[in-house]
């Protein structure tokens, strides 16, 4: 054989193993991700509701759930975070939740919210999309002596409520989203629908 032949052979069998190789790797990358997609993890990047189970959350305890690959906060509030978001009204850009865009109809009250103590929450800053910051404590030197407890977003910050109700004059426009959800039980909430709840 002579030395171009050689190299046209070498040629072709290259261009055969790239093939096999690169054949293999699209495999590799799909497979593993169809294989890791069950049925309900398909079904909740769809945008399915999302159960969660609130039996170990604690007064001032704030848990959060993905639900369409966003963060749900769940909060249990005190008796004292209510008494507190009584007083701060006049401080709140939209008190009475007033921006219909912002919550299902049924959250249209002070606590926002089924149960008064239960806090569910896009916990997405309506600025510009940043995850504001749980701040449950009172009076802290970073947000000041009338600081009653809420939500800080680090980006630009904005203030909200324990509520998710924004304070006026930060850079957030509207009240964080209430999304749709229902109780199950006592202790399961179902984020992602609220079907049958009275508004
Ligand atoms: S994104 Fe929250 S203040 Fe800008």
């Amino acid at each position: 054989m002579s030395a171009e032949g050689v190299d046209k052979g070498r040629r072709r069998f290259l261009t055969a193993a790239t093939s096999v190789v690169g054949a293999a790797g699209a495999a590799a990358v799909v497979v593993p991700f169809v294989l890791s997609m069950q049925p309900s993890e398909r079904a909740k990047a769809a945008g399915a509701p999302v159960e969660a189970d609130i039996s170990k959350l604690e007064s001032g305890q704030m848990m959060t759930v993905e639900w369409r690959g966003k963060p749900v906060w769940i909060v249990r509030r005190t008796g004292q975070n209510l008494k507190d978001m009584a007083s701060l009204e006049a401080k709140l850009l939209d008190p009475a939740s007033d921006n219909v865009a912002q919550q299902p109809a049924w959250a249209k009250n002070p606590a926002r919210s089924q149960k008064e103590e239960l806090l569910v929450l896009v916990g997405i800053c309506t600025h510009l999309g940043c995850s504001p910051t749980y701040r449950p404590d009172i009076a802290p030197a970073d947000l000041g002596a009338d600081w009653k407890g809420g939500f800080f977003c680090p980006c630009h910050g904005s203030k909200f409520d324990l509520a998710g109700r924004v304070y006026s004059g930060v850079p957030a426009p509207s009240n964080m989203v209430v999304p749709p959800y229902k109780f199950l039980t006592d202790t399961t909430i179902l984020v992602g629908d609220d079907e049958g709840v009275a508004a």
